[in-house]
């Protein structure tokens, strides 16, 4: 009968979307969360070896001090006839570039690490460099330069978190756009800008 097949067919569908089989069952669940209660957010299922996961993001931590500094360098060292701008756009990346310092000093600590704050050694652990630049222009693309090795190296680490560690690729997906977007606010200052134009302090 039609009626009976189409309940057949129903049935089939509903226990083929209740299939939930790829997920672990409640009672192994909640007792491995009773294991190792200490690690906290860090349970069996974290393949990721997490000295190492730290010490990528510890790296990444130097590397967003850095452009904060630079940054609050090139934002008070801005002179010049387009300075105002340039200036509002240095500040504004100074303070997103320390969001992004405080997320992955946060995300460190869940993982059981210790942020390296420390001022020896960061410039060295830093990926992009601090250049003080003298004009305007110079500061622009030294600022550029530093977002695009960001943006390559962050890239590398979400490639290489892949789906390990979920938490901390989707954060340094985040902060990957919004390295992208200063690289782009970059390139635009510079097009806006005339090539002897606009002196830093010195
Ligand atoms: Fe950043
Ligand atoms: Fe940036």
């Amino acid at each position: 009968m039609a009626q009976a097949k189409r309940e057949r067919a129903a049935g089939a569908a509903a226990s083929a979307a209740a299939d939930t089989s790829f997920l672990t069952d409640v009672a192994t669940l909640r007792e491995r969360a009773r294991q190792h209660i200490g690690e906290g957010a860090v349970t069996s299922t974290y393949t990721l070896p997490t000295e190492t996961v730290v010490k990528v993001l510890n790296d990444a931590l130097a590397t967003e001090i850095v452009c904060v500094l630079r940054y609050k360098r090139h934002y008070f060292m801005a002179e010049g006839i387009h300075a105002e701008s340039v200036k509002a756009e240095f500040l504004e990346h100074a303070n997103e570039e320390q969001s992004h310092a405080d997320r992955i000093a946060e995300r460190i600590v869940q993982l059981g690490g210790e942020p390296d704050l420390a001022p020896d050694g960061l410039a060295s652990r830093s990926h992009s460099q601090y250049v003080a630049g003298e004009t305007l222009r110079e500061m622009v693309v030294e600022d550029l330069v530093a977002e695009r090795i960001a943006i390559d190296s962050y890239r590398e680490i979400v490639q290489w978190l892949g789906d390990r560690d979920p938490t901390t690729r989707k954060m340094m997906e985040e902060i990957l756009a919004s390295e992208e977007e200063h690289a782009d606010d970059l390139v635009s200052l510079l097009e806006g800008m005339p090539k002897d134009e606009g002196r830093g302090h010195g």
